[in-house]
């Protein structure tokens, strides 16, 4: 009697499977991501998680299939790992990083009057903020929620107002002539790339300046877990020689020092640009 009520079961499981619409690559993906940020990144590989979609019930050439799925998907959902990789920064107890504003945004523009102001992968929004404070009406992006979030409620907490966007880069629209001062702080965009520097210089009104720290080289933990930026910086003049098409640099530095997202002494390269 159990044995038939046991069969009926199962065969009750497998005719519900055997209904259920066929997962979308959207379907997929959420599945794998949300079960990926669980716990150490590193220790979440592709063998465990078919492992675990055997453990639930997949058929050993299905989740072979499915991970084939995933591997192009990986390809195709890359910010959301480097998302996760940074949201993890800013939701840590212990800040990793320098949480004060960039000291050199804050000597280029300590005697510049405010306008408005766009941080590029503003992070948490550290210089957002420092610009704010000092009058700026400033816009951010970032594709780290997280960094949105902690920038927001510092904001209010601060009684200062910032536009924050979830963007990437790529798709954010950056207008045209609408920026007197555009940051990069550290960010994860390709810093040399022409494409990127027209549409940055496109969107700057007549005159307006661009500020860019950045490592010259990506830390190892980062390439790795972050993703290597699209762009290494490390050969000679890389930045200068981008930035002189179209700007007029008006200051440069290649120098040793602490990195903001380091804290120790590496090779940082700072630059002071304007629209020509
Ligand atoms: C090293 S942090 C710097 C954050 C901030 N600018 C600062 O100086 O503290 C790099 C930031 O770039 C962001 N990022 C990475 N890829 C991006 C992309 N494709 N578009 C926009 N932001 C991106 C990350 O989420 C991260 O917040």
């Amino acid at each position: 009697m159990i044995a038939i009520r046991t069969l009926a079961l199962a065969l009750a499981v497998v005719g519900a499977l055997s209904v259920q619409p066929p997962a979308t690559d959207d379907s997929i993906w959420k599945q794998y991501f949300a079960w990926f940020q669980e716990g150490d990144p590193n220790a979440n590989t592709p063998q465990r998680y078919r492992a675990k979609l055997i453990a639930d019930g997949l058929p050993e050439a299905q989740a072979d299939e499915r991970l084939e799925r995933l591997g192009k998907l990986s390809a195709q959902h890359r910010s959301d790992f480097v998302a996760l990789f940074f949201n993890r920064f800013y939701t840590a107890p212990v800040a990793a990083f320098n949480t004060q504003p960039n000291a050199f945004l804050v000597r280029m523009t300590a005697d510049l009057k405010p306008g408005t102001a766009l941080d590029v992968a503003m992070g948490q929004g550290r210089n957002a903020l420092y610009l704010a404070a000092k009058g700026w009406q400033v816009t951010g992006f970032d594709i780290a929620e997280k960094g949105l979030e902690v920038a927001q409620a510092e904001a209010a907490k601060r009684g200062l107002h910032i536009t924050t966007v979830k963007s990437g880069y790529q798709e954010f629209d950056f207008g045209h002539e609408r920026w007197d001062l555009i940051v990069f702080s550290y960010a994860w965009v390709p810093l040399a790339d022409p494409a990127l520097l027209e549409r940055v210089r496109a969107a700057l009104k007549p005159g307006g300046l661009v500020v860019i720290e950045h490592p010259a080289e990506t830390p190892p933990a980062a390439a790795t877990q972050g993703g290597r930026p699209p762009d290494p910086l490390d050969d000679v003049n890389t930045l200068v020689r981008a930035w002189s098409t179209g700007f007029r640099i008006l200051r440069y530095e290649d120098t040793e020092d602490l990195w903001d997202w380091r804290i120790q002494k590496a090779r940082v390269l700072r630059l002071l640009a304007q629209k020509w």
